[in-house]
Formats: C-alpha cells, structure tokens, sequence
C-alpha cells in the first residue's frame, strides 16, 4: 500500500518559511487579515499531508478493519494498524498492543479511571495535581463517587510549578495512582516527571502521565521515563480530531477490565457470556475512527521528519520574546512563570476581561483563547476566573509575536 511520505525529510536547520508552506490554513485571512493562530494548545493546524492522508482513506481504502476477508478491509487495516507501529516508535514503547486507540486524551484517562479504578476501593488514594485539566480531575471525581476513592492534589507555587516536598508528602500506604500533566496547558509549566516518577515508583505507586501538551513540543521515550500511562491527543500533534492514544505498560493492560463492550474486543459470545480478544483491541470496541487514525499516522511521518531541535529550540525562542514584551506592557501580568516552559503565555490585563481582549485581537486576524481554559482549580489558585492565553507552535513566527503585542496595545486603547 502507499503511504503519505512526509515532506520535510531534508529540512534542516529549522527552515520556518518551509514548515508554513505544508500548513494550508496558515495562507489564509481572518478577518481580511493573515491569520495569526495563536490557539495551538486547543487543537494544532495540519499540515498538507495528513489532510490527503484522511481523504486518501476516503477516496481509495474505505472499509472496516479486523473484519473482513476483501482487498479493501485488508487495505484498511494495514493502513489502521499501522499507524499503530508509528505510534510504538515514536514513544518507543516496548509492544505495538500497548497503544491503545482512543478518541483523544480525555477518553485516556477516562478509561485509566473506568478500568484500573474497577481494581480500587473506598479509601484509595489518587493523587492529581492542582493545575490539571478538567479532563485529569473529573474523570477521577467520577470514579469518586463510584467507588469512594479519595482525590487529592498536590499545590501549585506562585511561579506555576509543582511543591514538590508537598507532594512527597502526599504519599502513603493508600496511594494507588499518580496521575499528573507533563506540560500544564494553562502555564506552559514543563513538569519534573522523573522525579515524580521517581517519588511515586519509591512508594510502589504507578504513573499516569497527561501528555496532551507534552507531545506538541517534547519527545517522549516511555520506557526510559519507566511510566506506567501516557496519553496524549492525536489533535495537538498536528493530526485529525477524534483521535487519541492511551500507552500502558502491558502488565497493567493485561490485568485491566475492558472499558467498553462491542464489536472487536470480544473472542466467544454467546448469550450468557463473553470473553475477551486479546490487547490492543480488548480495549478498542466498535468501528473505531479509521481515517483520523490514518491521518495520524501522517502526523506521526511529519513530526518524525521534523527538525525537531531545531523547533525546539524556535518555539523557546518564540516564548522569550513573547514573555519579554508582554511583561513590558502596563497592567499585563502573567499566569506562570516557571523555569521550564513550552511556548504558552497566559495573561491578565488590568481591568479589561479576558473575552473583550480575545474578541478584539480577533477582529485584528489574532486567534488566542480565553477563559479558564478548563483549569478552574488553577484559575482559582490566582484568584482569577479567566485569562487570555496564546499558545504557540514551531510554524509560528517573531512577525506573529509583534502583531500579538500591537493588538494588546489596541485593546488597552480601546479600553482608555
Ligand atoms: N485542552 C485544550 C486547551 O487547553 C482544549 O485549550
């Protein structure tokens, strides 16, 4: 079968007028204006090739996987499957069937809760951390009021990093999980996993790592982090929405109960019973999203071919100059400072709310998001209850950061 060969195999150093030029939504207008995306953190643009990727399995492999005997279904499957082979390396997990496909990271830890939560009793103890995404807090709320397991997190410091000695501290002899963000989405906080996985195996305790905000900008080699979960969203590494990944160490795999009930995850039915097919797909049911996962595997092609240094270091870049403009403006102050950081700046400016300086930076052709950004715990932290924040990507450029500072300087005229 042919696959979708990536097209920037040769770039290198970082060549940012040719990294723009694979992404056709960055040639358009907003608002009669060259878009400036600064939403990277919500979802990632895509690039040329896994737009045809996704169409391509439309156009020439449509059929269902692991289910029939027919050239297309083979075709499908390959294809299916083998973004799953991509996903193995670009991780560098040990097994292909620990990469469970999911719909993106909040079906993950959703079925980290259903499933390994079925192993927990009243009691347990989860610890979370104070600047998670609702889709690391609420999943386990959920599994709170099923089973009774008791949720706790660690703080947050006034810079945006993790107290560490006070999540030493959170550990005892009921602790079953610790399940935290590798890059907080709200802060751009780049969390100390090893230590945290250090302190959690110390105690006996599993990782699972949210890597939604990792994965955009960091690469991440499960087996030498030793982490028990990784999940990540499809959407954010510049693949197609309603796809996710749910990695985990076989050993945990293997002992959990299926998530969802259906087609594909199952070996004998009859009408009293059911047993189970073996991992991945014990915990894939039904027809899953085949040509997201065909375009991710595009994705997975781009982001291996990228200069991935060299983005790096223009995304750090990007956020030095970013920050240092920002806190030269009367009235800003921004959410998370931290010492180690991915290119995402959330900021208050005096007196003016958050979606009056989105909708105006909009009419300007600046796309940012504002609100809570579905960390209400950490918003309550700062005593606030929105920020604007401008997430950044490697296609991103200094011009977009000088049109992100005059539009903040628009909106505080506006507002004088
Ligand atoms: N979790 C995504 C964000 O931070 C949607 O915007």
């Amino acid at each position: 079968m042919e696959m979708i060969a990536p097209t920037m195999q040769d770039v290198k150093p970082f060549d940012l007028a040719r990294v723009r030029a694979d992404f056709p939504i960055l040639q358009t207008l907003s608002h009669g204006k060259p878009l400036v995306y600064l939403d990277n953190a919500a979802t990632a643009q895509k690039p040329r090739s896994v737009i045809d990727a996704t169409s391509e399995y439309y156009a020439q492999y449509n059929a269902n996987v692991h289910r029939g005997v027919h050239y297309l279904s083979d075709q499908a499957t390959r294809l299916y499957e083998g973004t799953r082979d991509k996903i193995q390396q670009f991780i560098h997990a040990a097994h292909r069937h620990e990469i469970i496909f999911t719909k993106g990271t909040t079906e993950s830890i959703n079925l980290v809760a259903s499933s390994f939560g079925q192993g927990l009793q009243a009691g347990d103890e989860i610890i979370i951390s104070a600047m998670e995404h609702h889709g690391n807090i609420v999943p386990w709320h959920l599994l709170s009021a099923r089973v009774g397991v008791k949720v706790r997190a660690i703080p947050v410091t006034d810079a945006g990093e993790l107290d560490m000695d006070a999540a030493a501290a959170l550990f005892n002899a009921k602790t079953r999980l610790l399940a935290v963000g590798h890059v907080s989405n709200a802060l751009g906080t780049i969390n100390p996993i090893q230590e945290l996985i250090a302190l959690a195996h110390g105690h006996g305790v599993p990782v699972l790592l949210d890597g939604a905000q990792a994965l955009p900008h960091l690469r991440v080699d499960v087996q030498a982090l030793d982490v028990d979960f990784y999940a990540f969203s499809g959407h954010k590494i510049f693949g197609p929405t309603g796809t996710g990944v749910l990695y985990g160490k076989e050993k945990w795999l293997n002992a959990m109960p299926p998530y969802q009930g259906g087609g594909d995850m199952i070996d004998i039915v009859t009408l009293e019973s059911t047993t189970f097919n073996s991992l991945p797909h014990k915990l894939e049911a039904g027809t899953p999203n085949i040509a997201g996962f065909a375009g991710l595997g595009a994705a997975i092609d781009y982001m291996s071919a990228l200069d991935h240094a060299g983005a790096f270091a223009h995304e750090q870049h990007l956020l030095a100059l970013a920050t240092k403009q920002l806190e030269q403006i009367p009235g800003l102050r921004i959410m998370g400072t931290a010492r180690d950081k991915v290119a995402v700046v959330s900021f208050v400016i005096d007196g003016i709310h958050p979606s009056d300086v989105g909708t105006i930076l909009d009419h300007q052709g600046i796309a940012v998001r504002t609100g809570h950004h579905c960390t209400q715990p950490l918003h309550a932290r700062y005593g606030l209850s929105a920020t604007t924040r401008a997430s950044f990507a490697f296609y991103n450029t200094e011009e977009e950061v000088d049109r992100l500072v005059q539009g903040i300087h628009k909106v505080i005229r506006m507002f004088q």
